[in-house]
């Protein structure tokens, strides 16, 4: 019997048929000895091991969250026991509707992405207006106006050095982009035994290869891919916080390894002023001047992973700005859309591009098939413009302001180790890792959208959060702290 229901609904297919034809094109007692057949099949699915034809029937019956959890892999989770997700069935300005009904007020951005709120207008319709024209194109050999107005605005926007704009589809991806600029510019220069990079520890820019290779490697994933890795260099990580005095000492690991290593270093790669996945850190500005002074001083190339940081987050448009330097190369993403669309650019300075033009092979050798995708360069076009004529820098100083008074009372919890903010940030360290099942369940239950990591609950809410938003997740931080 179950052979011969899948038979008849020719398997897999069924996936991308919608109920009713199906009923349509299949007489009706068969049709209900199919519904039953399925309905058994759901049931047992739980109890079978591996796929079959007919399982894949099933599956057709299946809600949306059973097949989720049966087919669909989600960031950092097993297939075989994953944690619970929830289903979004819209978003709207800081709120996150649940298909169920539930309204949470979201704390993330979507992690950093969403500065200006969901389902904005403004950037729904440069979509719209751009899909009307055209949704992709190829970039070799053509080029079009958004990606134009784009690079303008970010070659206008970011320290005046960075002239020269490479578009690419993720922050990783720029981050990969941002290790072989440096690596082909001492290439380039005859410089053939500068192939490794430096960095500090704590720091995360991204799950690619090359990417991950300068995560922190402890709390990265080096070990999981150990032997296969490229070793680069560690520095001890920054240890004077943002608003400290500045220690001398506090760059000597970096110091020493520079002064022994800079010969085979092509360049460093650091988060300005806040570690964010590493373990959500701030630290000194000054940390920043004395890395760019050594840079120059051992020829090795700054990169500026800009990725979480950038357009505001941390209450300055680049958290470079915070030092008054700038980097050799800029990664840019996240929030480069407005978090509506997958997107990254990479900025070099006229030296890096003019010294990797000039060697072999005479071009950077790079290019992904979405590369300046128009409808992503038009929709970062309408974020960038309501950014930038946005109050945000007041609207960011506000939220932290809310975020500091708001989270105080978490420091005096038995629990928590420290709690610290920097513009749109707020993060409550805990002294042991949380149990994500639980917490997530708590936080939801509170009306809230917070996505703890290990010992960290940290919030950056887009822009427009409200005081009275704001308000309430703090207080659900505190309860959902509190009591776990
Ligand atoms: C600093 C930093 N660099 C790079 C990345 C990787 O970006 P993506 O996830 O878009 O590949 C991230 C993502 O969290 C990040 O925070």
């Amino acid at each position: 019997m179950h052979g011969f229901a899948s038979s008849i609904l020719n398997t897999k297919t069924l996936h991308y048929l919608s109920e009713k034809t199906l009923f349509l094109s299949v007489p009706a007692c068969i049709g209900q000895v199919c519904v039953k057949v399925f309905k058994s099949y759901v049931g047992n699915r739980n109890n079978k091991k591996g796929g079959s034809k007919s399982q894949a029937c099933a599956e057709y019956f299946m809600t949306n969250l059973e097949f989720d959890k049966e087919h669909i892999w989600h960031p950092y989770t097993s297939m075989v026991n994953p944690l619970p997700v929830y289903e979004v069935e819209s978003a709207h300005g800081c709120k996150l509707k649940l298909k169920d009904g539930r309204e949470l007020i979201d704390g993330m951005s979507s992690w950093w992405a969403v500065i200006h709120g969901y389902n904005h207008p403004l950037l729904n319709n440069a979509i719209t207006q751009q899909l009307g024209k055209m949704a992709h194109v190829m970039f070799g050999g053509l080029t079009h106006e958004p990606a134009v107005e784009l690079a303008r605005k970010l070659v206008k926007l970011t320290p005046e050095p960075l002239q020269k704009v490479f578009f690419s589809d993720s922050g990783s991806v720029s981050v990969e982009v941002a290790m072989k600029m440096a690596l082909q510019y001492w290439s380039s220069k005859g410089e053939e035994k500068k192939v490794k990079f430096a960095t500090v520890r704590s720091g995360y820019h991204g799950d690619t290869w090359h990417a991950m290779s300068v995560c922190d490697p402890e709390t990265g994933m080096h070990n999981i891919f150990n032997g296969s890795l490229p070793i680069h260099y560690f520095a001890d990580k920054p240890q004077v916080k943002f608003h400290e005095k500045w220690q001398e000492d506090d760059i000597l690991s970096m110091k020493v390894l520079l002064k022994k290593h800079h010969s085979e270093i092509a360049a460093i790669i650091i988060e300005p002023i806040v570690q964010g996945a590493g373990g959500m850190r701030f630290y000194s500005p000054q940390y920043l001047k004395e890395l760019r002074n050594l840079c120059d001083q051992y020829s090795v190339l700054l990169i500026a992973d800009e990725i979480a940081t950038g357009f505001g987050r941390s209450g300055e448009l680049f958290a470079c700005n915070y030092a008054g330097i700038s980097p050799d190369i800029l990664c840019l993403g996240k929030a480069l859309t407005g978090g509506y669309m997958s997107f990254a650019a990479t900025l070099a300075t006229q030296d890096v591009a003019t010294v990797i033009s000039n060697g072999y092979p005479g071009v950077f050798m790079h290019g992904p098939t979405f590369m300046a995708n128009p409808l992503a360069c038009a929709v970062a076009n309408a974020s960038l413009d309501l950014l930038l004529s946005s109050n945000w820098q007041e609207k960011v100083k506000t939220i932290e302001g809310e975020l500091i008074s708001g989270l105080k009372p978490c420091s005096d919890l038995p629990n928590v180790s420290d709690v610290r903010c920097l513009g749109a940030i707020g993060v409550v360290e805990l002294k042991e890792a949380v149990d994500m099942e639980t917490i997530q369940k708590n936080f939801v239950e509170q009306g809230v959208w917070v996505r703890p990591f290990g010992k960290l609950v940290y919030v950056m809410p887009p822009y427009i959060i409200s005081k009275e938003e704001l308000r309430t997740l703090c207080k659900a931080i505190i309860e959902v702290v509190k009591n776990c």
